[in-house]
């Protein structure tokens, strides 16, 4: 497969610099999405792959973000590596990924995670910590012996970009911006004031 170019490729790039250079969470991108009426919501997720699509991770689909992607499938990242003075924004439309996908991700990962995708409620209220330690129990006694399967709540997001700014700290504030703009042809880059 051929190199990942453009802004997408340089994301890439600069996720394995990040881990290269000891970074503590070199994937970590915080997650910004929006109520039907524009109510922001912020979390840390885990990047899971950039390919010429864009950017993937995992979740619950029917976690808060879940549900917030459905009624707005608009949604904003932001990478942000301190030891290297980078910051990465990006903006875009999301999908879910196919099942086939997520099944690839989910089998790859290890048991005692799949286990806690089946018995985590992700953002529903609970009383105490002990009704997912129970659910645990039961679901690890359930599968004992077999594989175990995605739950159908449970999968991947591609986030499509349509913006992505990359931003290198400088001496006395002096940023560099630069941002890219998908349009039907290309990427447009223009250079923005720190
Ligand atoms: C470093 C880090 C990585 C995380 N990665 C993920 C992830 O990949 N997927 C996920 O669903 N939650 C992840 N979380 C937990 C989320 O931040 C959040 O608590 C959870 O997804 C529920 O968010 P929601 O209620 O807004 O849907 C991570 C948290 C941290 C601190």
């Amino acid at each position: 497969m051929p190199a990942l170019g453009g802004p997408l490729g340089q994301l890439a790039g600069w996720i394995e610099a990040a881990r290269g250079a000891g970074e503590a969470e070199p994937d970590a991108m915080t997650l910004a999405t929006t109520t039907r009426d524009g109510r922001p919501s912020g979390r840390i997720v885990l990047c899971r792959g950039v390919d010429e699509r864009g950017i993937r991770f995992f979740t619950n689909y029917g976690s808060r973000k879940g549900r917030e992607l459905q009624d707005n499938p608009h949604a904003a990242l932001v990478f942000h590596w301190a030891g290297l003075g980078r910051q990465v924004r990006v903006e875009g439309t999301v999908s879910r990924l196919s099942p086939d996908e997520s099944d690839a991700y989910f089998q790859a990962r290890p048991r005692g995670h799949r286990l806690q995708a089946h018995a985590s409620p992700q953002s529903q209220t609970i009383s105490g910590l002990d009704v997912v330690e129970r659910r645990m129990a039961e679901v690890t006694a359930q599968f004992e012996g077999h594989d175990v399967p995605r739950p159908e709540g449970w999968g991947g997001f591609l986030v499509a970009p349509t913006a992505i700014e990359f931003w290198t700290k400088g001496a006395d504030r002096v940023h560099e911006r630069l941002r890219y703009d998908r349009t039907p042809q290309a990427w447009t880059e223009s250079r923005l004031a720190p």
